[in-house]
């Protein structure tokens, strides 16, 4: 408790100095959601990063999270408190690999997740959150669309909206940590339950919940008067955050082993260290952030949907 308050303590001090903003995503260590100006999902930051008047921005969360606050804020001096902290899913397609895609659907358009290198972005047409997918896909005025990287949202989105979407096979290799079969059991120990799962997990995963949502959906969802018990599923990370902001309630994991080792890589220390050494900095460059901005502009124009 001493080391973290001592911490705490440095960076707020530095922050001020420095005119920074702490970033932080829902999946953050509790340590360092304590410490941030603003916590919330991918939609949630993308906003807060265009917003800011800050001169420099912290950003707790992953590689692709950075990219998209320089993209929109290139203005800024934007922080990766750990440079390693990416993400699998967002590996898992190149701007080269997407190009080919391309070229085998001539008459597609290409909508990514915001999950994505900035390259990937520069060659999509829209970008989308796990809060706002449905209604980007419905936006675009196209029947058929290329969807990168990940299959399982994709997948979701294929049943949610008429257009035909054509999958590339990305996962996210800890929502692919949560199985049906722990849901079942669950349901059966807690009846009462509600059941939410995120759209990263496997299509047999969202079959069996009441409410497929972003992990701020999930948030807002928990303040719901009726609600008192939900079985979650998604990073555990989310956990701390619905247990603090609801104290009455209860929240269940659905796996403790979906925990996103990216994520964890951000510590208060490593927080400290790089407001004093202002690096590890993230910056796209320039030719590929104006396309990419476009597809990230025209997502914020639609919104939040979940
Ligand atoms: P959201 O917080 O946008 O729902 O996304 C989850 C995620 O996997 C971020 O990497
Ligand atoms: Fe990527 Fe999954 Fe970690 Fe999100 S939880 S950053 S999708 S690996």
């Amino acid at each position: 408790m001493e080391r973290q308050s001592e911490l705490t303590e440095k960076i707020l001090k530095l922050k001020k100095q420095r005119n920074a903003v702490i970033l932080a995503h829902n999946y953050e260590l509790g340590e360092t959601q304590d410490i941030a100006d603003f916590v919330g999902d991918s939609l949630d930051l993308s906003q807060k990063a265009a917003k800011t008047d800050a001169d420099v921005i912290v950003f707790c969360g992953v590689h692709f999270m950075a990219e998209t606050a320089s993209i929109l804020s290139p203005q800024k001096t934007v922080l990766l408190p750990d440079e390693h902290a990416g993400c699998p899913m967002a590996n898992m397609i190149t701007a080269p690999q997407l190009r080919e895609k391309k070229k085998e659907y001539p008459g597609a358009t290409v909508v990514c997740y915001v999950n994505s290198s900035a390259a990937v972005k520069a060659e999509s047409f829209i970008c989308c959150t796990s809060a706002n997918a449905v209604g980007v896909v419905e936006s675009v005025d196209a029947d058929e669309i290329i969807f990168v990287p990940d299959q399982y949202l994709g997948h979701y989105l294929s049943t949610k909206t008429s257009k035909k979407m054509i999958l590339w096979p990305g996962f996210c290799p800890t929502h692919a940590r949560i199985m049906p079969e722990y849901i079942i059991k669950l349901r059966q120990e807690y009846p009462e339950a509600k059941v939410v799962v995120h759209p990263e997990c496997r299509p047999d995963v969202i079959a069996l919940a009441d409410q497929v949502l972003s992990t701020s959906g999930m948030i807002e969802f928990a303040q719901r008067e009726d609600v008192k018990e939900v079985i979650v599923g998604t990073e555990m990370g989310l956990i701390y955050r619905l247990r603090k902001e609801n104290p009455g309630k209860k929240f269940i994991p659905v796996s403790e082993q979906a925990i996103c080792p990216n994520m964890k890589l951000i510590t208060l220390e490593k927080v400290l260290w790089s407001l004093e050494e202002m690096k590890p900095v993230i910056k796209v460059p320039e030719n590929i952030r104006l396309k990419a901005k476009a597809a990230v502009d025209r997502m914020l124009a639609v919104g939040r949907s979940a």
